[in-house]
């Protein structure tokens, strides 16, 4: 399996230790587990900002960062070991595996954290933590601070600064290390492969959660542990609501179907759209929307590359799709005017891409001082303009009514513009027209 290796968290904690203003602590903590219904829990997912910081796997832990601390920069409160607990639900690292295993400098069990950690925050000026994202973990670190306060008459030094680390972070997160894009071409490789395998599995008669177990089964089987976000499976009609997830439609004959869908692997997203035809054959209109977003795609891919900007490739997209719907009929004007009046709305009324990356739709700023941020080499992206045709959009002739298409791809800004990390999966109509017709 390809995942993030050790000295990598370890250099992300320095590389944030050494942007902390002096004599602060940083505090953050782990993913709760949360309930499905009654005795259930959902799977459990690590909170991003601390998988990114430990790749440590389990809830009930807090990390501390305390550059310059004598006795360790690193100190993690995690569960102990508790042999009744580990033969119900698996094993624990624990305090020694905290420390042998995840690169703890220090490491207390969380039932003492209360006692323990006031005393590491005393003295310290500054508080770095996800302040606002999570009501009750504020709340506790409020109590560590009034424990410290209720102790100034006898000299305890309680911080006077609260500083979201969310800054610091998310902008770390945004570039992606050789580490972090070879986790994200793992991910994306095997979403491709699911990809292949449901087109190739697209019969009508089917329905679309018959091919979201096409996508599962592969995910699963690439050792993803789960999709990076509800896989939307949308036939016909359904093709035309963005985060459609109902996934229980029959597939009809001279249907598109519209698969949204990406696995995770490590805690990194990939997030890949591809639309085709349920039988196998492009309609002439279904191609010809088709064909536009394709070109619109194509069109943002030129413009993505160091010293452009984050808008660039949006824009792009908004003038080959508004030319084309002129061609075709669907808006008439001029084309700057219906850019300008965003005419284009009504048939793309989404961006082109989002920073990918351990959330999938990522942290860090689309803009700097108010202006779009100029890309960098390491930023990864998606791109993946739309045309969607509201079945209920009484100004079009009916031909084009209910057509829904959306390419996404997931791209890493390199030096040269960008690579492309799920090129693995047909894109052209003749290609997936291709690889549909060998697969019947
Ligand atoms: N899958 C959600 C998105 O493409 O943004
Ligand atoms: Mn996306
Ligand atoms: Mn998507």
């Amino acid at each position: 399996m390809i995942h993030i290796p050790k000295a990598e968290y370890t250099r992300r904690r320095k590389a944030l230790m050494a942007q902390m203003e002096p004599n602060s602590i940083a505090i953050l903590p782990a993913a709760a587990v949360a309930i499905r219904n009654r005795d259930v829990e959902h799977v459990y997912r690590q909170d991003s900002d601390f998988q990114y910081l430990s790749g440590f796997p389990e809830p009930e832990a807090v990390i501390v960062l305390m550059p310059g601390r004598q006795h360790g920069e690193y100190v993690l409160f995690c569960r102990e070991r508790n042999a009744e607990r580990e033969l119900w639900d698996g094993l624990r690292a624990g305090t020694e595996g905290a420390i042998r295993d995840f690169g703890a400098d220090d490491a207390f069990p969380i039932t003492d954290i209360d006692d323990i950690l006031p005393g590491l925050i005393e003295g310290r000026d500054r508080v770095y933590s996800a302040m606002g994202s999570n009501a009750e973990f504020d709340r506790h670190v409020m109590e560590w601070i009034n424990v410290i306060r209720s102790k100034a008459h006898l000299g305890a030094q309680p911080p006077n600064e609260f500083v979201a680390l969310d800054h610091l972070l998310h902008d770390m997160r945004l570039y992606k290390s050789a580490a972090e894009v070879k986790v994200m071409r793992e991910a994306a490789r095997i979403s491709c492969a699911a990809h292949v395998k449901a087109m190739q599995a697209s019969r009508a008669g089917l329905y679309e959660f018959s091919l979201e177990a096409e996508l599962d089964y592969e995910f699963r089987k690439g050792g993803a542990k789960m999709p990076a976000y509800g896989s939307i499976v949308a036939a016909g009609r359904n093709s035309c609501i963005l985060h459609y997830q109902q996934n229980d439609a029959v597939l009809k004959d001279g249907d598109l179907v519209l698969i949204d869908a990406g696995c995770e692997i490590d805690c990194y997203a990939s997030d890949i759209t591809r639309t085709w035809p349920v039988s196998g054959r492009f309609s002439p209109e279904q191609k010809a929307i088709y064909e536009i977003v394709l070109a619109s795609q194509e069109a943002a891919f030129a413009e993505i590359g160091p010293n452009k900007h984050w808008n660039q490739a949006h824009e792009a997209t908004v003038r080959v799709i508004t030319a084309g719907l002129v061609k075709l009929g669907l808006l008439q004007g001029d084309v700057d005017e219906l850019i300008a009046s965003e005419a284009y709305r009504a048939f793309y009324m989404h961006r082109a891409g989002h920073w990918l990356g351990m959330d999938v739709h990522d942290v860090g700023e689309y803009k700097v001082g108010g202006e779009w941020r100029v890309l960098e080499v390491g930023m990864a992206l998606t791109v993946e303009p739309g045309i969607y045709i509201s079945p209920d959009n009484q100004n079009v002739a009916k031909k084009w009514r209910g057509i829904g298409v959306r390419i996404e791809d997931d791209v890493v800004v390199t030096k040269q513009g960008c690579e492309i990390l799920t090129g693995g999966v047909p894109k052209t109509v003749a290609e997936i027209e291709a690889l549909m017709a060998a697969a019947r």
